[in-house]
């Protein structure tokens, strides 16, 4: 399975912030929002993955993370013109899955939860088909949402309903099998003028292929969509990391527990930021595992 994050668009919600930088980049406590979706990945043991972003940004994505190998993955990047939508993703990136199966994960979506990592083993494992996820909030109109049954088989989903059928959100986290690539292109633009990930999900659904895993009480998603939920966000890390002393997301550290990189290549990365404390947390991740 192939991953691709989508850290494109004008993130023009948060200006003046994202004048200047992409929103994808900006710090969620110690670290780039970036290295959160990318962790996910890397938990879904997925090690090929394809960064989509603007002409104008594409390059400090590149300087940030290169082609992986420090990470002993395989990272490429590719340009996304205009914010087409979501599912533009797999026509920008079509060359990039060939013949794979694909997770899209959007770059500025944060997971946090125990029993994580179970999950995304069961939705990385499809063969055919596509799994989202369920996430309940009090108010879901500004997302996309998902109607489910007692058996958790999908009813209907809807982007950013008025009357939502029911309280789930469906995060920015997508697992498709090939077909996505020729859904995506067949795809209409919805009145917002964007092919919507939406709609692609409704393929599957049309065809019983669409498959929701919920996300329990006691997970965090986070906001990153306003500048409230920009400082919680960052202050949540913040609190999970001094009260559990683990970091959330550090692609470093979970590059080395799958065994990419080796203790002297940890090492070597923590000496790079000797000087601050996530440089010292991987030096003690080497210490002590
Ligand atoms: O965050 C989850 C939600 O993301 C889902 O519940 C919705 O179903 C889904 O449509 C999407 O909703 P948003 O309206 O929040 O998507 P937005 O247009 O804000 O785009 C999400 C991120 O993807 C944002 O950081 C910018 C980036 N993006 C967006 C578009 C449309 C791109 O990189 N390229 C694009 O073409």
């Amino acid at each position: 399975m192939k991953g691709i994050i989508l850290a494109g668009g004008n993130g023009s919600r948060l200006y003046p912030i994202t004048k200047g930088i992409s929103k994808q980049l900006l710090p969620i406590y110690d670290k780039p929002m970036v290295y959160y979706p990318l962790s996910v990945l890397m938990l879904s043991k997925i090690k090929e993955i394809l960064i989509i972003s603007n002409p104008e940004y594409i390059g400090f994505y590149e300087s940030l993370l290169g082609d992986g190998s420090h990470l002993g993955m395989r990272i490429e990047y590719k340009i996304q013109e205009k914010p087409r939508g979501l599912a533009d993703a797999f026509i920008v990136g079509e060359e990039f899955i060939g013949d794979d199966s694909v997770c899209l994960i959007l770059g500025d979506n944060i997971f946090y939860g125990q029993g994580f990592v179970q999950k995304l083993t069961n939705a990385s494992s499809i063969k055919e088909g596509a799994v989202i996820f369920g996430y309940y909030v009090p108010d879901p109109r500004e997302l996309g949402v998902v109607e489910f049954d007692e058996k958790y088989n999908v009813l209907s989903i809807e982007e950013k309903p008025e009357n939502p059928k029911s309280h789930y959100a469906v995060p920015g986290l997508y697992y498709y099998d090939n077909s996505v690539i020729e859904r995506a292109k067949n795809l209409e633009p919805s009145s917002r003028g964007e092919i919507e990930i939406t709609d692609l999900n409704r393929t599957y659904l049309n065809e019983g292929k669409l498959k929701v895993e919920l996300l329990g009480r006691g997970f965090a998603w986070l906001d990153t969509g306003t500048y409230d939920g920009l400082a919680n966000a960052s202050n949540f890390v913040n609190t999970m990391q001094k009260r559990t002393g683990l970091y959330i997301s550090c692609p470093e550290e979970i590059a080395y527990r799958n065994r990419w990189i080796s203790k002297e290549e940890l090492i070597a990365l923590g000496k790079e930021y000797e000087k601050t404390e996530y440089g010292q947390y991987l030096l003690n991740i080497a210490d002590e595992f």
